[in-house]
């Protein structure tokens, strides 16, 4: 039996607020902006807000960071270490971040800190979802795409042990 899987975003409700949110970036008028999404649970995310931006008259640049911090299991390890790093040079760029969901804060402080590090000259956050009260680190997103319910959420990019990440909506795992 296929696992049963609970809808808390289906495709429709994604898909506005990522048009919404697209125009909150532009609306941020971030000049010369390169977009860096953060790999893995990102990429389908990224791969629509990218378009909505398009659509709303931005014309980032793309890069890609694989960050590791989860292992396989649903337990962040605390320790975020660098997969794949970007090829682009950040100094005095203005940087969005792109990831899937916003919840210790750790994969992204560890991503800003390491861009500022670098001599970008301003990091914007976009994430999907962000589970309030859940912060092991000061870190705030400027465009939070839903307020996420305390759950191990999948789909959409997200995953459990590398599945579920193929789900065009976001869902809890029932069973
Ligand atoms: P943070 O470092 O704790 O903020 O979380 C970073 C990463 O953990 C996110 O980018 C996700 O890839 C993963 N993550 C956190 N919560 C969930 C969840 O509920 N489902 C799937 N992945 C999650
Ligand atoms: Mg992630």
């Amino acid at each position: 039996m296929p696992p049963t899987i609970r809808t808390l975003f289906d495709e429709g409700r994604i898909a506005a607020r990522t048009r919404e949110m697209a125009e909150e970036i532009a609306a941020a008028d971030p000049r010369d902006l390169l977009a860096v999404a953060v790999l893995k649970g990102s990429f389908m995310f990224a791969a629509d807000l990218l378009r909505a931006m398009h659509g709303a008259g931005l014309t980032p640049q793309v890069e890609f960071v694989h960050l590791s911090s989860y292992g396989a299991g649903t337990e962040s390890s605390g320790r975020v270490t660098v997969v794949r790093d970007i090829d682009s040079d950040v100094a005095g760029r203005a940087v969005l971040l792109v990831d899937d969901i916003l919840e210790s804060g750790r994969t992204l402080a560890f991503a800003r800190d390491l861009l500022l590090g670098r001599g970008a000259r301003r990091v914007l956050v976009a994430v999907m979802l962000e589970k309030p009260g859940k912060r092991a680190v000061p870190m705030d997103a400027e465009f939070v795409g839903f307020t996420c319910p305390d759950l191990f959420v999948v789909g959409y990019g997200m995953d459990a042990a590398h599945r579920f990440r193929q789900l065009p909506f976001i869902g809890v795992v029932e069973g």
